[in-house]
């Protein structure tokens, strides 16, 4: 997906009230190569990390109340950032939104809520160490719980959207709510947001926290179903390199993004120091300090080979985003 969102940039006076308000939580002219697990992309105008939510609420709220532009940033993961960088502002969730904790306990289910700057694999551990079935299916998926709710990540195994009770949401406004599973509408590697409220009218919302079902079984199990997952993992994907993980969807109906290009005969090929991996197709790894026009040319190729040999239109799955 190509974000085209203006991002407008910040004034002198806006820049004083960040300094005054989030002093060592907040960096100017941040790279944004530090942040995505790319390894690439150009400065943040303004990168903050609130401290706790009450940061977090009044940051947003003063934001929407300045017209200032942000992008929310979890773990950086299916993330590309252009080369000249982003106006405004990066919010990043990890500090201030980092708690697992169980919320209701029945002999047949359990609920636990985990904040948006959680990492997925962290709810993993949590949900193994507690003898808790249903997360696995994210084991070895990059990114925290807000990234993850927001692309319905998943694998042949299952989806985010199959273990979400409810999600908890920050409005631009500065007001909180959760909002039940049946109305939100998730999608193919997306959450549509609410059934029936589609207008952006009211800001898009933040979501700050997932709430799951898990049911009670054998922690030892568990470890060891995790244990064969990562190992296949390891196996098929380029997990040691930098990367955003899988680069495109896989098409609606029909061969499998990354078996297409492998048959296209383009794995290994290179724009710069990005390459499309020799293990698995669908990743675009950073070989050698690439910029994010060296991925977006090889993105370009891959699409434009793929289109002429079988008149497949490839849809990016990362988001790309800045200048
Ligand atoms: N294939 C090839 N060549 C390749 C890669 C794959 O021929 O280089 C073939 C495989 O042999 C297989 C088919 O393509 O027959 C599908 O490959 P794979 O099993 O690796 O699954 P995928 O559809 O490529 C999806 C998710 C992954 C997730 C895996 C495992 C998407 C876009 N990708 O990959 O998610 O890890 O299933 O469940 O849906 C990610 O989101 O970042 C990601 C990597």
């Amino acid at each position: 997906m190509n974000i085209q969102v203006k991002h407008k940039s910040l004034d002198t006076g806006s820049k004083d009230w960040l300094k005054s308000r989030f002093a060592a939580r907040v960096r100017f002219d941040e790279p944004m190569s530090a942040h995505t697990s790319f390894r690439v992309g150009g400065p943040a105008e303004a990168y903050v990390e609130p401290e706790d939510k009450e940061d977090l609420i009044q940051l947003i709220r003063w934001s929407h109340q300045m017209d200032h532009t942000y992008l929310i940033v979890g773990d950086g993961t299916n993330l590309l950032v252009r080369d000249g960088g982003l106006a405004g502002l990066v919010i990043n969730l990890r500090r201030c939104l980092k708690n697992i904790y169980v919320t209701r306990k029945r002999p047949t289910d359990v609920t636990v809520s985990a904040m948006a700057g959680v990492r997925l694999s962290a709810l993993c551990s949590f949900a193994i160490k507690k003898g808790l079935k249903g997360m696995n299916f994210a084991l070895g998926i990059p990114g925290s719980i807000g990234g993850g709710i927001m692309m319905n990540a998943g694998t042949s195994t299952g989806w985010m959207e199959d273990v979400l009770t409810a999600v908890s949401i920050l409005r631009p406004s500065g007001i909180t709510e959760e909002i039940g599973r049946e109305k939100l509408d998730f999608s193919y590697r997306q959450l549509l947001w609410e059934k029936g409220n589609l207008k952006f009218n009211l800001g898009r919302p933040i979501i700050t926290e997932g709430t799951f079902v898990l049911f009670p079984s054998d922690p030892r199990t568990l470890k060891a179903e995790a244990e064969a997952l990562l190992k296949i993992r390891r196996k098929k994907q380029p997990t040691a390199k930098p990367s955003a993980g899988c680069f495109f969807k896989n098409p609606a109906s029909g061969n499998p993004a990354g078996e297409l290009i492998d048959r296209a005969g383009l794995k290994g090929k290179a724009v710069g120091g990005a390459a499309v991996s020799a293990k698995h197709a669908n990743f675009i790894i950073n070989r050698q300090q690439a910029k994010a026009a060296d991925i977006i040319e090889l993105m370009a190729l891959i699409q434009h080979t793929v289109m002429e040999k079988f008149h497949v239109r490839l849809e990016p799955e990362v988001k790309i985003v800045g200048h």
